[in-house]
């Protein structure tokens, strides 16, 4: 995590380094710096807080500049505080990171025992002190940063500063994004088409082992060999539309967002494109983290219920140390919004090793997980920015729920009647989401009377819904900082009915189906015998006959069970939601999280 940004040649560099920084908060937010270059030196600028604390904090100092670098954290060794918080100095230069120094503690004895001295308790201190003692060797500029870098296990990417060479920076990645752009005027770095695209229409990307070298007037990009070579440029516009508009919370916007978003990626045919023989496949795989698991969940009950293919979904930090059997030929799918979270790329690293067919479902463009997987389906979610994933998750949802159709198309698991229903239920999905929309002001009075309260929360639901109670759970609690737990609603009596004491909200997800209906009442009477309040989320009908039994009802549309994940995804974020608010939480950047996990 963390975002970088570097500015070369600028006039009030400062300004757009603070801006860059802005736009990054999503990366972390928890300290934040920055470094101008002045006559003899630099200016080092930090604290601990978000990126507005610096920004006043600049403003006071007067410092202004037009090389410079900056950086916004999320901690990963040593406590968010001003010593800590980046950019770190050294005798000769000044350096900003984004990534982990595994090998950290055996490089600090080793520079401590040759007498350099730590201001900090980061990693990243050590990675200037390493190209420090590489100065003080006698290398130049590049040379240190190459052999330094050399050294490092773990991932990075860098911006540094010499002070013997103060009109250029230096820049290198490994496993963390790193992106370079231009205005014409003047050269910019970052961690991505966020930081870069207020000041750059274009950008390109760094690959691995790449460095870089950038001044006022031109760009290098060397290879891990060192021989120099073109990256290519990409378009940036639609992932660096960052604006809140009249929203009071980027979540809000988000949320709202929905139903367009759900057009668009409807409208946008992609699947066509796809060299895949979609008859063929017997196994997928699917890999993600977080709420993009979540989304991946519901895809194995869809295709698995349409075609005979086996469908194995598994958090990316798990499969990418449990090394499972993969046979050559079959698919992997890689589910991720921001498509640089670091364990869905390792995940898909492995994949590709042992010879996968690799489609990445991503919501950035140009991230690293859509550049290495075999086709990139994209969401078409524009930036989201909000920590919790709203817009993202139904829009990947939307993408899989069309591989699931074209699946059963190819592989003959549904008649042509159902395919057809399955397409023109999807079609509605944008119409019924803003029909759901309308449930807000409901659904905020009973976060108020039944939720808020209360220590815990529980998140049930039976096949498609049940995904979607682990993600209700995830998203009321990285938000609101209740205790929630999703289950599906036959295990609750296997443990968790434990929880239920007088009061505690249970949120009952129960969409009609013959088969499993009335299975979740039942559950949902074991919650009621316990005391528990049960928030009900089901069709209209089911809400008008269950009234007198439930504390609250969430009437949805009567509609397709197909399209009922996408659907009931929409009440719990906006309970997640309301619930924060009123708890006063920091809705858009919650405690301890950041939105692009690029660490383990
Ligand atoms: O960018 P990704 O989709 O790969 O991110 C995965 C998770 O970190 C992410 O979904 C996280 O769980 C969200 N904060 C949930 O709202």
């Amino acid at each position: 995590m963390c975002g970088i940004v570097a500015v070369c040649g600028e006039e009030n560099a400062q300004d757009i380094l603070i801006k860059g920084l802005e736009l990054l908060e999503y990366r972390g937010y928890d300290s934040a710096g920055i470094a101008l270059v002045e006559p003899g030196g630099f200016a080092v600028i930090k604290t601990k807080g978000k990126v507005g604390a610096l920004k006043d904090l600049v403003k006071k100092s007067g410092k202004k500049g037009s090389v410079g670098i900056a950086h916004t954290r999320w901690a990963t060794h040593g406590e968010p505080n001003d010593a800590n918080a980046h950019p770190h100095e050294t005798k000769d230069i000044v350096l900003v990171h984004n990534g982990v120094v595994e090998n950290y503690a055996a490089l600090k004895e080793e520079l401590l025992a040759k007498g350099y001295k730590f201001k900090s308790q980061t990693d990243t201190e050590v990675l200037a002190q390493l190209i420090q003692s590489r100065v003080d060797a006698g290398d130049k500029p590049f040379e240190a940063m190459q052999s330094a870098i050399k050294r490092v296990k773990g991932t990075y990417a860098i911006e540094i500063i010499f002070k013997s060479e103060p009109d250029k920076i230096y820049g290198a990645k490994l496993g963390s994004p790193l992106a370079i752009g231009t205005n014409g005027r003047s050269h910019f770095m970052g961690s991505d088409a966020i930081a870069l695209g207020h000041c750059s229409n274009k950008i390109a990307y760094l690959e691995e082992g790449d460095s870089a070298v950038i001044t006022k007037d031109s760009s290098e990009i060397f290879d891990r060999a060192g021989n120099k070579v073109e990256r290519r440029a990409v378009d940036v516009s639609e992932e660096s539309l960052v604006d809140k508009g009249q929203s009071d919370h980027f979540m809000q916007k988000e949320i709202y967002e929905q139903p367009a978003v759900i057009a668009r990626v409807i409208a946008t045919e992609q699947l066509g494109a796809l060299r895949l023989d979609f008859g063929k496949i017997s196994k997928i795989h699917i890999v993600a983290c977080g709420t993009s698991y979540h989304a991946g969940l519901v895809a194995k009950y869809w295709i698995e219920s349409l075609t005979p293919i086996w469908v194995e979904v598994e958090v990316a930090s798990e499969f990418r140390y449990r090394r499972p059997t993969l046979l050559e030929g079959e698919l992997a799918i890689f589910i991720s919004q921001s498509g640089e979270t670091a364990d869905t790329l390792a995940a898909l690293r492995y994949a590709k090793e042992k010879k996968q067919n690799t489609i990445a479902i991503v919501n950035v463009a140009t991230s690293t997980i859509a550049r290495e997987s075999d086709a990139a389906l994209l969401m078409h979610a524009g930036a989201e920015v909000g920590v919790a994933s709203t817009k993202a998750f139904t829009a990947a949802l939307v993408i899989l729920a069309q591989l699931a159709i074209k699946f059963a198309e190819a592989q003959g698991g549904a008649t042509d009647g159902l395919i057809n229903e399955m397409k023109s239920a999807l079609a509605n999905v944008p119409a019924l989401c803003s029909e759901i929309m309308g449930l807000d002001s409901d659904i905020r009075e009973i976060a108020r009377k039944w939720v808020v309260d209360y220590r815990d929360a529980i998140y049930i639901g039976r096949g498609y819904t049940y995904p979607i109670a682990l993600e209700g759970a995830l998203k009321i609690k990285e938000i609101s900082y209740l205790h929630a737990e999703g289950y599906s609603a036959g295990e609750l009596k296997h443990g968790p009915i434990a929880l239920i004491s007088k009061g505690v909200p249970v949120i009952v997800l129960a969409p009609y189906d013959v088969e499993l209906f009335e299975k979740t009442i039942s559950n949902m009477h074991e919650v009621k015998a316990r005391g528990g309040t049960v928030i009900f989320i089901s069709n209209r009908s089911q809400c008008e006959k269950m009234k007198g039994e439930v504390e609250a009802c969430i009437p949805m549309p009567e509609t397709d069970g197909f399209i009922e994940p996408l659907l009931y995804a929409l009440p719990i974020q906006m309970l997640a939601y309301h619930a924060a608010l009123l708890l006063g939480r920091d809705v858009d950047h919650p405690r301890n999280l950041a939105k692009s996990v690029t660490v383990e």
